[in-house]
């Protein structure tokens, strides 16, 4: 949530910002803003609605300037409004500050400088941190000392970039709680809440960990820790290069990402499958006695992530002989669940810094539990407090919402089980082999499934004015349901719920009416039929069908209003191919809609607020 950038080198800094900000805009696209050292001075330019939006007055000012910091902006605290749009500046604009993430106790500390006769001009929590600082900094004259106290009063979460009035050959940034890091370019310095920001101009990253401090100049860099202690920090060449943070000649980010899906399971699987068998040993340091130790295992996520956990809950049941668990962060965290040394705990996050699984983590960590973190992000906040981590290997994935990362998550997932499996001695070696090499053939289904989208669009047309749609499945197509009716409702605003199949006749097959779409995923498996009966039943409520099938299926077509047809794969592969076409279909939905459908009405990418 927010997004923010600074730059300081030789180039026009408006520019290059205004750049790294558009690279951002998925963290939070209500307004944005700018501010630049020039000549001893700041200048502040703000807007609301989007970056182009602030691009515009930029465009007219054409202000010249070599260092700056810049903010998107995902409203938490006061309205979506010039004055509260950051970045805010202290009562003598000495200073000029932009933050992601929530001050806590800000309205204590607000009251306390107000008595001291500060005024604010917005009703955001970051104005205090600016007017503190300011404050602060009369006294120490000395910014490392005065980010420490700041880190001292300051209760929450925070990643803020400062730039000073009269220090024209520096900027500042410190973190806590929210992501940050550093990018290093020739002659120029970078600083950003995500790598995207500046993947044009360099792929030298420096993560800073939780309470550091850095200086930045056109020169280098210089780091300090919450105590003020100088520290070295290592220097990481990125993986990812600026065509995967660009829309490469898709309208969208989404439809890019979707169609990226083939690739993100061959890299996923790359160096971790060979000669039928699961190897993790690079990356996780288990061994077979780790293994037989755990008799455990909780999976724990949000949103997508949770769903694609759901998905593999039904894998590691059926590989493993762990008792399985999967919660929502947002409920884990708050229940009373047994967690201890015996316990694995598995964290699936894209972004690695949403709250609410971060929080989850402390408390299974706090407990005993061993933790591994699935993620896309290295270096995330996740990624650096756990003891284990898999990376999903997605690239960036900038459309709101997560379609690549869904199946890199499955696919992470997936091999862990079969890697646990196998240390557990669960699963006999030949087993092992004929899921292997299952699995390296999927990239090629889903690219088979992704030719199909000609046969998406006319479905889409066919149903976008609907006001209501079910999305149905039994087994391990019940979570892909679940994830349909997510794509469809946050692209398109279309209300979409969906069901484990067998519980419709429960409850939600009073909504049905023929104005109602069911879609329906129902791949040959093992709950195959119990689903056609389903079918029936809404049929018999003369509701349309889209029915999600295995290529030659005569049953659902003779049902269906449209069957999207998919090649056959084993029961627990499933998901890797029925997803897509429900990715597809709220695609073209909103786009016949014509929804924002990379940055859909009030979410952002990285929820970093609980
Ligand atoms: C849906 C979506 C969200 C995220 C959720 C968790 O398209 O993107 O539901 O899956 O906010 O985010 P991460 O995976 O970053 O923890």
């Amino acid at each position: 949530m927010c997004g923010i950038v600074g730059y300081i080198g030789m180039k026009n800094a408006s520019d290059v910002i205004l750049d790294s900000l558009r690279r951002l805009e998925y963290r939070g696209y209500d307004s944005a803003g700018m501010a630049l050292g020039i000549d001893g001075q700041i200048e502040i330019y703000k807007e609301v609605g989007k970056v182009a939006d602030l691009g515009a007055i930029l465009e007219k000012r054409k202000p010249l300037a070599t260092r700056g910091i810049g903010h998107t902006r995902w409203a938490t605290h006061g309205g979506v409004t010039v004055a509260n749009a950051h970045p805010h500046s202290d009562g003598s604009k000495r200073f000029a500050l932009v933050h992601n993430g929530i001050i806590e106790n800000y309205l204590d500390i607000k009251e306390e400088l107000e008595l001291e006769g500060e005024e604010f001009i917005s009703e955001t929590d970051t104005e205090v941190i600016v007017h503190l600082l300011a404050k602060v900094f009369e006294q120490t004259q000395d910014m490392i000392q005065t980010v420490t106290v700041l880190q001292e009063r300051l209760r929450g979460s925070f990643a803020i970039a400062v730039i000073q009035q009269d220090c024209d050959d520096r900027i500042f940034c410190f973190r806590k709680g929210s992501p940050l890091v550093l990018g290093i370019g020739e002659g120029e310095m970078f600083c950003a809440s995500d790598i995207p920001a500046f993947l044009p101009y360099t792929r030298q990253a420096v993560y800073l960990d939780e309470g550091e401090i850095a200086e930045l100049s056109p020169r280098g860099f210089r780091v300090w820790n919450e105590g003020g202690t100088l520290q070295e920090k290592p220097v990481n060449l990125v993986e990812w290069d600026v065509d995967m943070a660009e829309k490469g000649g898709f309208s969208h980010y989404m439809h890019k990402e979707i169609h990226e899906q083939g690739m993100v399971l061959r890299s996923t699987l790359k160096g971790r499958v060979s000669e039928g068998q699961v190897d993790l040993s690079e990356e996780l340091d288990w061994s077979p006695r780790d293994a037989a130790r755990w008799n455990r295992i909780h999976i724990i996520a949000c949103g997508t992530s949770y769903y694609a956990a759901l998905v593999a809950e039904r894998a590691f049941e059926k590989w493993t002989d762990l008792d399985v668990k999967v919660d929502i962060a947002s409920e884990y965290r708050y229940r009373r669940i047994k967690c201890d040394q015996d316990t694995l705990a598995v964290f699936v996050s894209q972004s690695g810094e949403t709250a609410d699984t971060l929080a989850a983590q402390r408390k299974a960590r706090a407990d005993g539990a061993h933790c591994l973190a699935i993620t896309n992000v290295r270096g995330s906040t996740l990624a650096r407090e756990v003891h284990s981590v898999l990376l999903l290997k997605a690239g960036p994935e900038i459309g709101v919402a997560a379609t690549k990362t869904f199946t890199g998550q499955m696919a992470t997932l997936f091999l862990a089980a079969l890697y646990l499996a196998r240390l557990r001695g669960t699963i006999a070696a030949d087993e092992e082999e004929r899921l292997t090499t299952e699995f390296l053939q999927i990239p090629y289904k889903v690219e088979k499934v992704l030719e199909k989208e000609k046969d998406i669009l006319p479905v889409a047309n066919t149903c976008a004015d609907r006001s209501n749609f079910l999305f149905i499945g039994r087994g391990i197509s019940f979570p892909v349901a679940l994830e349909g009716a997510l794509k469809l409702k946050e692209i398109s605003y279309i209300h979409a719920e969906a069901y484990a199949a067998g519980e419709m006749k429960h409850g939600p097959i009073a909504l049905l009416e023929p104005k109602v779409p069911v879609v329906v995923v129902n791949p040959r498996d093992s709950m195959y039929e119990k689903t056609l009966s389903n079918i029936q039943e809404a049929r018999a409520r003369n509701a349309p069908i889209i029915g999600i099938c295995t290529e030659g299926d005569i049953l659902v077509k003779k049902h269906a209003r449209a069957v999207v047809e998919v090649p056959w794969t084993d029961e627990e592969f499933s998901p890797f191919l029925t997803v897509v076409p429900l990715q597809l279909l709220a695609y073209h939905i909103a786009k016949i809609l014509e929804r924002e459908i990379d940055q859909p009405r009030n979410l952002a990418k990285s929820v970093t607020v609980e």
